[in-house]
């Protein structure tokens, strides 16, 4: 097994946590015998401040020429508070998505039982929530035409049936191998491209009959996420509403620092952790690096190699039940970033052998 990943770490706390992940990574490759290959490029705020563009065209092309991109995080506060600024580090990974054509992202919401106090809610809430978000990618009011008027600013929002259709299928196909449930969540009693999306999902739901489809209005979807998150299987759900309820769901297993995602679509797939640059932790190894490696973990999955994949999880799981954790864990053993990664290799040592 031989493969090539690039390696985007972007800015603030994601060369860190994707010094971890590489860690885990080099640990598997040593463990199972694969050889993979690494090219590092830049993306976000040190891609503008090396080449004056959030995504030079040397990544693009280190990307489209690699088997799996793993992806850091993206964002500088200089940009944050100034809305005239012309680039932003955020453009660089939405053209990304959009060059490769990454039109699914993938966010599994995983429960440690030992975390369950990080959680806001109370622990009988949590009893059986598993749930995975199938966020539309590339569409959307993210991407629709944008501008400014005399006196205003529009973004629109649009939807082909096309780009609903092929997400459709892939949250169908993730609910056979699950509780086998999906929930479109839309804003059909307002939006047009909502009724879209409700036709065009009910219409696919035929071809998969051991498959329940409901339907929620987003607002709800945001209450029942807090109030019944056990609900949930598969939510599948157009960009925007994806971006927020899965930053929300996040915080049920009670840190953002723990969640993966996967995005795939026509061409390279990409890892991400699901949090941002976190700024204010930088260079500083307290970052939780656990949403990193989970996402090296999806990343080995996509190479087919689930066995590796199964033993960073199980590392990762073995790790915070024993109680260790970075500080947003408040465990009683609080680790540093680069600590926390060292024992996660040294639990997939164990594990393999
Ligand atoms: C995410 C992020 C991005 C998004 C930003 C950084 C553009 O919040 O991946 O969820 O809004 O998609
Ligand atoms: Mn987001």
């Amino acid at each position: 097994m031989h493969k090539l990943i690039a390696v985007l770490p972007g800015d603030g706390i994601g060369p860190e946590v994707t010094d971890q992940a590489l860690r885990v990574l080099r640990t598997i490759e040593k463990q199972f015998g694969y050889t993979f290959d690494y090219t590092f490029a830049d993306v976000g705020a040190i891609a503008i401040d090396r080449h004056g563009d959030p995504l030079p065209e040397a990544t693009l092309e280190v990307c489209l020429a690699a088997d799996a991109i793993l992806f850091g995080a993206i964002g500088h506060p200089k940009y944050d508070n100034d809305p005239s600024a012309k680039v932003r580090p955020e453009q660089g990974l939405l053209r990304l998505r959009k060059s490769l054509g990454l039109f699914a992202n993938i966010r599994p919401v995983t429960l440690y039982p030992t975390l369950a106090h990080l959680s806001p809610l109370k622990a009988e809430k949590l009893v059986g929530v598993d749930m995975v978000i199938f966020r539309e990618l590339t569409g959307g009011i993210y991407f629709g035409e944008k501008g400014k008027t005399e006196d205003g600013a529009f973004d629109h929002c649009t939807y082909t049936v096309l780009e609903i259709e092929r997400i459709t299928h892939l949250a169908f196909a993730a609910a056979q191998t699950r509780r086998k449930k999906v929930t479109l969540v839309d804003k059909a009693n307002v939006l047009e491209t909502s009724r879209l999306w409700r036709s065009t999902v009910q219409k696919i739901s035929a071809e998969y009959p051991a498959i329940t489809l409901d339907w929620m209005y987003v607002d709800n979807a945001a209450m029942q996420l807090i109030q019944n998150p056990a609900h949930f299987d598969v939510l599948l759900t157009e960009n925007m509403f994806g971006d927020i309820l899965s930053d929300e769901a996040s915080v049920l297993p009670g840190s953002m620092g723990l969640l993966p995602s996967a995005s795939v679509g026509a061409k390279t797939a990409l890892f991400e952790p699901i949090h941002g640059s976190y700024p204010q932790a930088a260079g500083q190894d307290i970052a939780n690096p656990v949403a990193a490696i989970l996402s090296a973990a999806m990343l080995l999955d996509s190479f087919q190699l689930t066995e590796a994949g199964d033993a960073i999880r199980e590392a990762v799981r073995h790790v915070l039940e024993s109680g260790i954790g970075t500080a947003d864990l408040q465990m009683k053993d609080v680790r540093r970033c680069s600590e926390v990664g060292k024992m996660i290799c040294e639990r997939i040592g164990v594990l393999v052998n």
